[in-house]
């Protein structure tokens, strides 16, 4: 499968966010739209009602990661609002199967997130119940932290996981994905690249993402798992 790109727009200017997500509309695969509840994470972002108003404004996909205590509650209503993709965190869901399975059934991409030092096996059984994997390379919450390279062990499993089940699963990473780290990802199995600062931290966002695009298409293309 093709690399994706999603630029974040934690690191846009939330004021202006129909022009921050027009300034990658060219270039980009999705937006990728942090929902933060200053309980799951220490940071306190937007929610539905800015969703709602972004689909509006733009045409990009929206790639809606939910760092919320209450997944379960809340995160049906983001697909049945005309997310692409909605993401919700291991670690907070009640009721995986049955929340994945709503959100799939609003229309949305079901994808799974877990923290940088969640373990990935106990959630083989579930790969048939998501198209995305969100494996954090930082610890959520804010954007402009120091990659972790201790998650490169579990993304190499974790593409390993999802290749014994069919390969269908996209392998996402979020958490200082820049020009020094996003070949590693690349290469450890990752095939969906958010970045926040990288890219909205440049002079030239749409530059950004193309840069980053092209370091991760020729480090896939290198890579031991890449068929
Ligand atoms: C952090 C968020 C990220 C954030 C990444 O908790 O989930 O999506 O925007 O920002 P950078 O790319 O600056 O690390
Ligand atoms: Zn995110």
């Amino acid at each position: 499968m093709a690399v994706q790109m999603a630029p974040s727009i934690l690191s846009a200017d939330f004021a202006r966010l129909a022009d921050e997500a027009a300034a990658v509309a060219a270039v980009a695969d999705w937006l990728h739209v942090d929902v933060m509840d200053n309980h799951f994470v220490p940071n306190l972002t937007i929610g539905l009602p800015v969703v709602e108003s972004l689909l509006k404004h733009t045409g990009l996909p929206l790639d809606c990661h939910l760092m919320i205590t209450e997944p379960d509650r809340w995160a049906p209503a983001y697909a049945e609002a005309g997310a692409r993709n909605v993401t919700v965190h291991a670690e907070a869901l009640q009721s995986p199967v049955r929340t994945l399975r709503l959100i799939r059934a609003a229309g949305a991409r079901a994808g799974l997130g877990i923290n940088p030092v969640t373990a990935v096996e106990p959630y083989e059984d579930l790969l048939a119940e998501i198209d995305m994997l969100l494996l954090m390379t930082v610890e959520p919450g804010f954007g402009g932290q120091s990659f972790l390279d201790l998650v490169l062990p579990k993304l190499r499993r974790a593409r390993a996981l999802v290749q014994r089940h069919g390969g269908s699963v996209w392998l996402q990473v979020d958490g200082g994905v820049s020009e020094d780290t996003i070949e590693r990802c690349a290469e450890a199995g990752a095939d969906v690249f958010v970045a926040g600062s990288a890219v909205y931290g440049a002079d030239d966002p749409a530059a950004a993402v193309q840069a980053l695009r092209e370091q991760a298409e020729r480090a896939t293309a290198r890579s031991a798992w890449h068929g």
